[in-house]
Order: structure tokens, then sequence, then C-alpha cells
């Protein structure tokens, strides 16, 4: 099997895998990183979310062999303490009720926080979309997201 190289959280790492084995499986079942959660397999629900070069990416959907050289950043990678913006603003506002889909929430409002420091309403709610959650957190995801702006202004 071929031998790829990846950049994740900063880290090389090395793995072994089929060339179309996607991102997400390699996370989960080689690297022991489980934080990126499985779906729909189907680059339709957004749990698997992570960023590819800041760029918001389902990893369901990406093979291996497409991401080597280009910076994969996962829920695991995002702070050393828990204490992005984004992840004091989820715990302000109590966001996660069963939880599964919150990793891909979060990333996915990450990666919105990067392109557009302050998105209009229309904006985070195109962005966030791409993320479902069957618990129905949506109100309280709509106000970590303002929450973090905040956060993210202060000096
Ligand atoms: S598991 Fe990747 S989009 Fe659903
Ligand atoms: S918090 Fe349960 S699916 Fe979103």
């Amino acid at each position: 099997m071929p031998i790829y190289k990846l950049s994740i959280n900063g880290k090389e790492q090395t793995v072994e895998a089929p060339a179309e084995m996607p991102l997400l499986w390699v996370l989960r079942d080689l690297l022991n990183m489980t934080g990126t959660k499985y779906g729909c397999g189907l680059g339709i629900c957004g749990s698997c979310m992570v960023l590819v070069e800041g760029d918001a990416k389902t990893a369901c959907l990406l093979p291996i062999h497409s991401i080597q050289d280009q910076a994969i950043t996962t829920i695991e990678g995002l702070s050393d303490r828990n204490d992005h913006p984004v992840q004091q603003a989820w715990r302000k506002e109590h966001v996660p009720q069963c939880g599964y889909c919150q990793s891909g929430q979060i990333m996915r409002a990450v990666a919105l926080l990067q392109e557009e420091s302050n998105p209009s309403q229309a904006q985070a709610e195109a962005a966030m979309s791409q993320v479902l959650c069957r618990c129905g957190t949506y109100p309280r995801i709509k106000k970590a997201i303002q929450s973090a702006i905040d956060l993210s202004k202060r000096p």
C-alpha cells in the first residue's frame, strides 16, 4: 500500500493507506483521532468537517491522495486549551445537546469567522447550513457565533 505524509494539526503524520481512503477514516481508524465524526459518508451532514488550508471540507469526501502537503486542522488541533473563541462561545451558550454534530459545527464556524470576521446573518446561515443537527441546536449555534464574534473583538 502507498505511504502518505500528511500535515495534521501542525504535525507531520505518515500513514500507509489505500489511495482512495477518505481522510475521515485515516483520522479515526489509522490515527485514532475520533473528534471528527461520521454521519452520512456522502458529504451531506457535515459532521466530519475539518479545515484544509483553512477552508471547511467534509473529510468523508477527501481521498488521502488528494490532501498531501496541505495543512489539515481537526477539532483536536483547534487550540491547546480548548480556548479558541468559538470553543469559548460554544461553552458560554451551552450549545451541544447530544454533541454528535458539534465538532463539525465548531469547525464550520471557525472557517466562517476566518473567511469573514463579522459575517452577515445570511452568510452565517449559508455556512452553518452545511452542518446538520438532529437535536435542533440551531438557535444556540446562532447565539454562539455572535458570542464568538464579540470575543474575537476583545483586546
Ligand atoms: S460524514 Fe461527511 S458529510 Fe456526513
Ligand atoms: S447536538 Fe445532537 S446532533 Fe447536534
